[in-house]
Protein backbone atom coordinates (compact mmCIF):
# COMPACT_ATOMS: atom_id res chain seq x y z
CA UNK A 1 0.00 0.00 0.00
CA UNK A 2 2.88 2.31 0.52
CA UNK A 3 5.95 0.92 -0.59
CA UNK A 4 5.70 3.16 -3.71
CA UNK A 5 4.91 6.69 -2.20
CA UNK A 6 7.99 7.81 -0.87
CA UNK A 7 11.28 6.77 -3.25
CA UNK A 8 13.40 4.23 -1.81
CA UNK A 9 10.57 3.26 0.66
CA UNK A 10 10.82 -0.06 -1.74
CA UNK A 11 13.98 -0.70 -0.68
CA UNK A 12 13.06 -0.68 3.47
CA UNK A 13 10.17 -2.45 2.84
CA UNK A 14 9.91 -6.17 1.56
CA UNK A 15 6.35 -6.60 1.66
CA UNK A 16 3.77 -3.83 2.52
CA UNK A 17 1.37 -3.01 5.43
CA UNK A 18 -2.05 -3.67 5.06
CA UNK A 19 -4.73 -2.17 6.84
CA UNK A 20 -5.75 -1.39 9.57
CA UNK A 21 -2.69 -0.21 11.09
CA UNK A 22 -1.04 2.41 13.89
CA UNK A 23 2.23 3.37 12.99
CA UNK A 24 4.16 5.43 15.03
CA UNK A 25 6.24 7.98 13.29
CA UNK A 26 8.89 9.31 16.00
CA UNK A 27 11.95 11.35 16.11
CA UNK A 28 13.43 14.58 17.36
CA UNK A 29 12.05 18.37 16.05
CA UNK A 30 13.14 18.78 12.53
CA UNK A 31 13.21 14.91 11.58
CA UNK A 32 11.36 15.31 9.03
CA UNK A 33 8.02 13.67 10.52
CA UNK A 34 5.60 16.20 9.29
CA UNK A 35 7.31 15.76 5.83
CA UNK A 36 7.62 12.20 5.82
CA UNK A 37 3.77 11.50 6.66
CA UNK A 38 2.16 14.35 4.38
CA UNK A 39 4.23 12.75 1.61
CA UNK A 40 3.40 9.50 1.90
CA UNK A 41 -0.25 10.51 1.86
CA UNK A 42 -0.41 12.90 -0.52
CA UNK A 43 1.59 10.54 -2.83
CA UNK A 44 -0.62 7.76 -2.00
CA UNK A 45 -3.69 9.59 -2.44
CA UNK A 46 -2.99 10.89 -5.84
CA UNK A 47 -5.05 10.16 -8.46
CA UNK A 48 -7.06 7.64 -5.99
CA UNK A 49 -10.73 8.14 -5.56
CA UNK A 50 -9.94 7.34 -1.67
CA UNK A 51 -9.75 10.31 1.19
CA UNK A 52 -7.27 10.76 3.55
CA UNK A 53 -7.17 13.29 7.05
CA UNK A 54 -4.37 14.64 8.42
CA UNK A 55 -4.69 16.34 11.89
CA UNK A 56 -2.80 19.09 12.96
CA UNK A 57 -2.38 19.70 16.82
CA UNK A 58 1.39 21.06 16.84
CA UNK A 59 0.92 23.84 13.89
CA UNK A 60 -1.95 25.41 11.92
CA UNK A 61 -3.31 24.82 8.82
CA UNK A 62 -1.38 27.44 7.59
CA UNK A 63 2.05 26.75 8.93
CA UNK A 64 1.90 22.95 7.95
CA UNK A 65 1.34 24.02 4.59
CA UNK A 66 4.10 26.70 4.89
CA UNK A 67 6.03 23.78 5.78
CA UNK A 68 5.09 21.23 2.88
CA UNK A 69 5.36 24.32 0.36
CA UNK A 70 8.58 25.37 1.30
CA UNK A 71 9.72 21.65 0.44
CA UNK A 72 7.55 21.93 -2.87
CA UNK A 73 5.56 19.10 -2.21
CA UNK A 74 1.93 18.94 -3.79
CA UNK A 75 -1.27 19.18 -1.69
CA UNK A 76 -3.99 17.00 -3.29
CA UNK A 77 -7.32 17.40 -3.08
CA UNK A 78 -8.26 14.35 -1.49
CA UNK A 79 -6.32 14.94 1.74
CA UNK A 80 -8.32 17.26 4.04
CA UNK A 81 -5.93 19.22 6.11
CA UNK A 82 -7.54 19.83 10.23
CA UNK A 83 -6.25 21.70 12.65
CA UNK A 84 -8.41 22.66 16.09
CA UNK A 85 -7.76 26.33 15.98
CA UNK A 86 -12.28 26.38 15.30
CA UNK A 87 -12.47 24.13 18.74
CA UNK A 88 -10.36 26.40 20.34
CA UNK A 89 -12.30 29.63 19.55
CA UNK A 90 -15.49 28.06 20.78
CA UNK A 91 -13.82 26.91 23.82
CA UNK A 92 -12.92 30.32 25.08
CA UNK A 93 -12.19 30.05 28.83
CA UNK A 94 -12.17 26.57 29.19
CA UNK A 95 -9.33 25.52 26.84
CA UNK A 96 -8.12 23.08 29.39
CA UNK A 97 -11.30 20.95 28.95
CA UNK A 98 -10.82 20.31 25.19
CA UNK A 99 -11.34 16.67 24.78
CA UNK A 100 -8.86 16.65 21.50
CA UNK A 101 -9.10 12.91 21.43
CA UNK A 102 -12.75 12.58 21.90
CA UNK A 103 -13.49 15.50 19.20
CA UNK A 104 -10.68 14.01 16.42
CA UNK A 105 -13.04 10.30 16.81
CA UNK A 106 -15.95 12.87 15.88
CA UNK A 107 -14.21 13.98 12.68
CA UNK A 108 -13.03 10.56 11.56
CA UNK A 109 -16.59 9.48 12.44
CA UNK A 110 -17.55 12.28 10.12
CA UNK A 111 -15.68 11.91 7.45
CA UNK A 112 -16.44 7.99 7.57
CA UNK A 113 -20.02 8.52 6.99
CA UNK A 114 -19.41 10.32 3.82
CA UNK A 115 -16.47 8.90 2.38
CA UNK A 116 -17.44 5.33 3.92
CA UNK A 117 -14.70 2.79 2.94
CA UNK A 118 -12.60 5.43 0.32
CA UNK A 119 -11.68 7.17 3.87
CA UNK A 120 -8.23 5.43 3.95
CA UNK A 121 -5.60 6.93 5.52
CA UNK A 122 -5.24 9.54 8.92
CA UNK A 123 -2.24 11.49 10.26
CA UNK A 124 -2.15 12.75 14.08
CA UNK A 125 0.28 15.53 14.12
CA UNK A 126 1.48 14.32 16.98
CA UNK A 127 1.16 12.74 20.17
CA UNK A 128 3.50 14.85 22.18
CA UNK A 129 1.74 18.15 21.60
CA UNK A 130 -1.48 16.24 22.70
CA UNK A 131 0.53 15.35 25.91
CA UNK A 132 1.66 18.66 26.65
CA UNK A 133 -1.82 19.87 26.60
CA UNK A 134 -3.06 16.91 29.11
CA UNK A 135 -0.40 17.12 31.39
CA UNK A 136 -1.56 18.41 34.76
CA UNK A 137 -5.00 18.25 33.22
CA UNK A 138 -5.41 13.97 32.86
CA UNK A 139 -3.56 11.63 34.76
CA UNK A 140 -1.54 9.35 33.16
CA UNK A 141 -3.88 6.62 33.89
CA UNK A 142 -6.25 8.54 32.39
CA UNK A 143 -4.20 9.26 29.31
CA UNK A 144 -3.39 5.72 28.99
CA UNK A 145 -6.57 4.27 28.96
CA UNK A 146 -7.66 7.07 26.03
CA UNK A 147 -4.47 6.37 23.90
CA UNK A 148 -5.45 2.45 23.95
CA UNK A 149 -9.29 3.42 23.14
CA UNK A 150 -8.40 6.01 20.04
CA UNK A 151 -5.91 3.16 18.93
CA UNK A 152 -8.37 0.75 18.85
CA UNK A 153 -10.87 3.40 17.22
CA UNK A 154 -8.70 4.00 14.63
CA UNK A 155 -8.29 -0.07 13.63
CA UNK A 156 -12.07 -0.64 13.74
CA UNK A 157 -12.16 2.31 11.36
CA UNK A 158 -10.16 0.08 9.23
CA UNK A 159 -7.47 2.78 8.72
CA UNK A 160 -3.96 3.13 8.29
CA UNK A 161 -2.94 5.58 10.80
CA UNK A 162 0.54 7.75 11.24
CA UNK A 163 0.71 9.07 14.61
CA UNK A 164 3.74 11.14 14.93
CA UNK A 165 5.57 11.45 18.40
CA UNK A 166 8.41 13.42 19.50
CA UNK A 167 11.60 12.06 20.97
CA UNK A 168 14.93 13.71 21.81
CA UNK A 169 17.90 13.77 19.93
CA UNK A 170 19.39 10.67 21.09
CA UNK A 171 16.31 8.48 20.39
CA UNK A 172 14.57 8.83 23.71
CA UNK A 173 10.39 8.91 23.11
CA UNK A 174 8.81 10.99 25.34
CA UNK A 175 6.35 8.11 25.41
CA UNK A 176 4.38 7.18 28.45
CA UNK A 177 5.40 3.76 27.78
CA UNK A 178 2.15 1.34 26.34
CA UNK A 179 2.04 3.54 23.00
CA UNK A 180 4.66 1.14 21.71
CA UNK A 181 2.98 -1.97 22.48
CA UNK A 182 -0.03 -0.55 21.20
CA UNK A 183 1.02 0.32 17.74
CA UNK A 184 1.35 -2.03 15.51
CA UNK A 185 4.80 -0.30 13.51
CA UNK A 186 7.08 1.92 14.57
CA UNK A 187 9.00 4.56 12.15
CA UNK A 188 12.46 6.15 13.78
CA UNK A 189 13.23 8.68 11.67
CA UNK A 190 16.76 10.48 13.21
CA UNK A 191 19.47 12.44 13.12
CA UNK A 192 23.28 11.66 13.02
CA UNK A 193 25.88 14.04 13.87
CA UNK A 194 28.74 12.61 11.91
CA UNK A 195 32.24 15.21 11.25
CA UNK A 196 30.31 18.23 12.38
CA UNK A 197 27.45 17.33 9.56
CA UNK A 198 23.62 16.04 10.21
CA UNK A 199 22.87 13.37 8.98
CA UNK A 200 19.21 12.00 8.70
CA UNK A 201 18.01 8.65 8.62
CA UNK A 202 15.11 6.32 8.67
CA UNK A 203 15.18 3.26 10.79
CA UNK A 204 11.70 1.08 10.86
CA UNK A 205 11.62 -0.47 14.41
CA UNK A 206 8.52 -2.71 14.55
CA UNK A 207 6.05 -3.32 11.68
CA UNK A 208 3.92 -6.51 12.52
CA UNK A 209 2.85 -8.86 9.74
CA UNK A 210 5.58 -7.05 7.44
CA UNK A 211 9.17 -8.09 6.02
CA UNK A 212 11.46 -5.27 6.21
CA UNK A 213 14.96 -4.09 6.96
CA UNK A 214 16.38 -3.53 10.22
CA UNK A 215 19.01 -1.01 8.89
CA UNK A 216 19.67 3.01 9.20
CA UNK A 217 18.59 4.14 5.93
CA UNK A 218 19.43 7.72 4.86
CA UNK A 219 17.22 10.08 3.59
CA UNK A 220 16.90 13.40 2.56
CA UNK A 221 14.54 15.98 -0.08
CA UNK A 222 15.33 14.92 -3.25
CA UNK A 223 13.32 16.98 -6.28
CA UNK A 224 10.77 18.05 -3.53
CA UNK A 225 10.04 14.63 -2.35
CA UNK A 226 10.98 12.99 0.69
CA UNK A 227 14.07 10.20 -0.65
CA UNK A 228 14.95 7.46 1.41
CA UNK A 229 18.64 6.23 0.30
CA UNK A 230 21.03 3.38 1.20
CA UNK A 231 21.81 2.17 4.33
CA UNK A 232 24.09 3.73 6.50
CA UNK A 233 27.40 1.43 8.55
CA UNK A 234 28.05 2.68 11.98
CA UNK A 235 32.04 2.90 12.08
N1 LIG B 1 14.78 20.88 0.92
C1 LIG B 1 15.12 20.49 2.14
N2 LIG B 1 16.14 19.63 2.33
C2 LIG B 1 16.48 19.21 3.54
N3 LIG B 1 15.85 19.59 4.66
C3 LIG B 1 14.86 20.46 4.53
C4 LIG B 1 14.42 20.93 3.29
N4 LIG B 1 13.40 21.76 3.49
C5 LIG B 1 13.20 21.79 4.81
N5 LIG B 1 14.08 21.01 5.44
C6 LIG B 1 14.19 20.76 6.89
O1 LIG B 1 13.08 20.02 7.30
C7 LIG B 1 12.58 20.57 8.48
C8 LIG B 1 11.07 20.51 8.48
O2 LIG B 1 10.71 19.20 8.66
P1 LIG B 1 9.39 18.82 9.42
O3 LIG B 1 8.64 20.01 9.82
O4 LIG B 1 8.74 17.80 8.57
O5 LIG B 1 10.06 18.15 10.70
P2 LIG B 1 9.34 17.60 11.98
O6 LIG B 1 10.11 16.40 12.40
O7 LIG B 1 7.90 17.46 11.74
O8 LIG B 1 9.67 18.78 12.96
P3 LIG B 1 8.90 19.20 14.32
O9 LIG B 1 9.39 18.27 15.37
O10 LIG B 1 9.35 20.60 14.51
O11 LIG B 1 7.45 19.08 14.05
C9 LIG B 1 12.97 22.01 8.46
O12 LIG B 1 13.18 22.46 9.75
C10 LIG B 1 14.25 22.03 7.68
O13 LIG B 1 15.35 21.91 8.56
MG1 LIG C 1 6.22 18.35 12.65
Amino acid sequence: MFKDTVEGLGDVFATDVQPPMVIIVRGPPGSMKTTFVHNIMSTYLKDKDEFGLYTTLEESVRSHLRTIKSIGMDISLNMQISDFSELRKTHGDNIDKIDYLGFTEDLIKHFKGIYKDKFTVFAFDSLGALYSLMRGVETPQVVRKKIYHFFEMLRDQGLVSFIIMESTLDGESKLLGDEGFLSDGIVMLGLKRKQGKLHRYLQVEKMRATRHSMEMHAVEIRKSQFTVLGPIYED
